[in-house]
C-alpha cells in the first residue's frame, strides 16, 4: 500500500474512537473495527511524520509502532470459528484460510517489531519503515478484507 492510500484508510477511520474497544463484544466487527482503527491511527501517525506533517517525535514512533505489533497479535483473536455473521467488511475467506490470515497478522507484528527494535531516526526512515509495514496492510485486505465504502 502506499503513503496516500495508508493516509486514506486512516482518514476514512477518522478521530474519536477512544473507548470503542471496551463497548464492543468479542468476534463482532465493532471489535475488529476497533483494533483495525488503533492501527489506522497509529500508522497515521507515522505517515504525517514521513510526509513532514508533524514533527519527528522518537516517542510518537514508538508507541506507534508498539501499537501496531500488540494490536497485530491480538487481532486474529477477533475471528474465532462461529462468528462469520454479520460482519460486511470481514471476508469469508478469513475463515477459510485461517493459517494464512493469522501468518499475515504475525508478519505485521514482527515487522513492527523488528522496525522498533532499530527505531527510524529520522523522517525519511520512517517513510521507510511505513512502505515495509504497508505492504502488509495492503496485503490482507486485498485478500481478507471486503470494502464497504
Ligand atoms: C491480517 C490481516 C490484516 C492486516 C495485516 C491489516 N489489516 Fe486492516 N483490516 C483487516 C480486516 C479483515 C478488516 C475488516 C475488519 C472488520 O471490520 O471486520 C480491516 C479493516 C481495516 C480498517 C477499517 C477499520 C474500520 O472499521 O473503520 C483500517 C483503517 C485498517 N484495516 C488499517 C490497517 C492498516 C493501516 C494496516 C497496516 C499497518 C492493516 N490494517 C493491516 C485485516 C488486516
Amino acid at each position: 500500500m502506499r503513503l496516500k492510500a495508508i493516509a486514506a484508510a486512516v482518514l476514512v477511520a477518522g478521530l474519536g474512537v477512544v473507548g470503542v474497544a471496551i463497548a464492543a463484544e468479542e468476534g463482532t466487527h465493532d471489535a475488529r473495527s476497533a483494533l483495525m482503527k488503533k492501527v489506522g491511527g497509529a500508522a497515521g501517525a507515522m505517515v504525517a511524520i514521513a510526509k513532514g506533517e508533524k514533527p519527528y517525535d522518537a516517542e510518537v514512533v514508538k508507541a506507534s509502532l508498539t501499537t501496531i505489533s500488540e494490536t497485530a497479535k491480538v487481532f486474529p483473536d477477533q475471528f474465532k470459528p462461529g462468528t462469520e455473521k454479520g460482519d460486511k467488511a470481514a471476508s469469508p475467506k478469513i475463515w477459510e484460510d485461517p493459517a494464512d490470515f493469522k501468518a499475515r497478522a504475525a508478519k505485521l507484528s514482527a515487522d513492527a517489531s523488528k522496525v522498533l527494535a532499530q527505531l527510524p531516526p529520522d523522517p525519511a526512515a520512517v517513510g521507510a519503515a511505513m512502505k515495509t509495514l504497508g505492504a502488509n496492510c495492503g496485503g490482507c485486505h486485498e485478500k481478507f478484507r471486503i470494502k464497504t465504502d
